[in-house]
């Protein structure tokens, strides 16, 4: 089946609590961004955010400038449908992250659980590059990604599992590692996942 038929039946088809992601409230995302101090105006993007209520936290903290990225339409308008007017003010963009031209270069890039599902070589070069560019100089990533005691799919798709040295090994290049730690995600049905989290700063020299 094609990917974006794959999270279009799961957003349409399943509750928050049939989820194995869902989290009530984003709280190692939220921790990791406010220690970056950043101005209520930054550019900040979800990546594979679906229906997270990352963009709901950032808009009560008084973010002005969010935009939130999905494959999946019925995942973002689940989202809209909960905001409500608040909806307008966040830029939403319905693509494949691999498809993705950015028409901005962002402060923030935040990817929970969604860089795991790429999986081939090229793709995983190609979505580094295209972090690279669509980060400004000391622009600021988070990434969570299963780790390597973490389930080895989700969602019936493989994923590739990092180790906290995997991930920023994989992105030294044009990232210079902040921290990482293991979360522990607690799902909806009393199971745990293990998660590793890092948040880099884009290099200088990076394209
Ligand atoms: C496991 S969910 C995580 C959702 C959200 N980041 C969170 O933490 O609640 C994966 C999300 O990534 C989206 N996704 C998967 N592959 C994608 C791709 N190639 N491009 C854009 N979004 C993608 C899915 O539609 C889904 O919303």
């Amino acid at each position: 089946m094609e990917i974006k038929n794959h999270w279009n039946l799961v957003f349409e088809n399943k509750t928050d609590e049939q989820k194995s992601w869902f989290q009530p409230t984003p709280e190692t995302s939220l921790r990791f961004m406010n220690e970056f101090a950043l101005p209520k105006e930054a550019s900040i993007i979800d990546v594979g955010g679906g229906d997270s209520r990352l963009a709901d936290v950032l808009l009560a903290q008084g973010f002005t400038n969010i935009t939130v990225l999905d494959i999946s339409s019925k995942a973002l308008e689940n989202a809209q449908r909960r905001l409500g007017i608040n909806a307008q003010k966040i830029t939403w963009i319905e693509s494949n992250i691999l498809d993705f031209t950015p028409s901005i270069q962002y402060d923030c890039w935040h990817d929970r659980a969604v860089f795991h599902f790429v999986t081939d070589k090229k793709e995983i070069n190609a979505y580094k590059i295209l972090m690279a560019g669509a980060l400004k100089n000391n622009g600021k990533l988070i990434i969570g990604t299963f780790s390597e005691k973490g389930p080895e799919m989700c969602s019936g798709l493989r994923v590739q599992r990092y180790s906290q040295s995997k991930l920023s090994e994989a992105l030294s290049e044009d990232f210079r590692k902040i921290k990482c730690m293991e979360e522990i995600h607690h799902t909806p049905f009393q199971t745990t996942q293990s998660f590793t989290f890092c948040s880099f700063s884009r290099k200088e020299s990076a394209n």
